[in-house]
């Protein structure tokens, strides 16, 4: 009996330190302020703002210090990312990685998506796994399938300028894919639910 209450009060220690280091504030309440954007719990309800809850923690946390330090082109998240520490953003990240992954409501052009699908095969599916449906840690893409497709429309124009700077491993190479094809592969992501 002892030793549960020791293993108790050295849980609440534990948690306790990581929200002193995010500056008193747990990840759900970091977290809320981002709910503006992108959604309760990360299932954003905006077209171009993307779904971020239940993406992997790495893929977040990576992410939000890319855009603070600028090595990441955004609209708006670099401006944001500037305003937490790291442990915030551990915090944060965590909080959203815990939440399930909502696909967004949005209509599908069949046809598009079904010769989206042979593009996808061909072209991402050796990183994209399992349709683009494949959420998991380490090095990772995004999950695709669900995501809004203004958002993911978006992340294609920059990654073919080049001026916008992302982490794209075929960054450079996708230049040759062309608008109809694009439009095509987001549609099939759109159709994967
Ligand atoms: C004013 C609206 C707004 C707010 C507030 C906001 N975001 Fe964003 N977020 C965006 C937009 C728009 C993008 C796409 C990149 C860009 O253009 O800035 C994005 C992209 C992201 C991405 C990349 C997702 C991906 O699939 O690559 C992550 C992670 C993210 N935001 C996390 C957060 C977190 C965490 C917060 C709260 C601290 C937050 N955002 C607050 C609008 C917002
Ligand atoms: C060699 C592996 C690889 C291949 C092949 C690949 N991707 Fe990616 N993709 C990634 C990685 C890794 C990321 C995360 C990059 C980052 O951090 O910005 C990513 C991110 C993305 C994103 C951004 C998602 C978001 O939430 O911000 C889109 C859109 C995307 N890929 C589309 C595609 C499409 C379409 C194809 C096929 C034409 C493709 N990718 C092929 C590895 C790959």
């Amino acid at each position: 009996m002892r030793l549960h209450i020791t293993g108790v009060a050295f849980a609440i220690g534990l948690s306790f330190s990581a929200v002193t280091q995010a500056g008193g504030i747990s990840g759900s309440n970091l977290g809320n302020t981002c709910a503006g954007c992108h959604g309760v719990n990360g299932a954003s309800a905006g077209t171009t703002m993307p779904v971020i809850g239940g993406l992997p923690k790495s893929y977040i946390e990576t992410a939000m210090k890319q855009y603070r330090d600028g090595s990441r082109s955004a609209t708006v998240m670099g401006r944001i990312a500037k305003g937490y520490n790291d442990a915030q953003i551990a915090a944060m990240s965590e909080f959203f990685a815990r939440q399930a992954w909502v696909s967004a409501t949005q209509n599908v052009d069949a046809n598009l998506a079904k010769l989206g699908s042979t593009i996808h095969a061909g072209n991402c599916e050796n990183c994209h796994e399992k349709n683009g449906t494949v959420i998991a840690e380490g090095d990772a893409p995004p999950r695709l399938a669900g995501q809004w497709t203004a958002y993911l429309q978006l992340y294609m124009d920059g990654v073919n300028d080049p001026a916008w700077l992302n982490k794209h491993p075929k960054k450079g190479t996708f230049g040759k894919t062309t608008k109809s094809d694009v439009d095509a592969v987001l549609q099939f992501y759109a159709s994967q639910k």
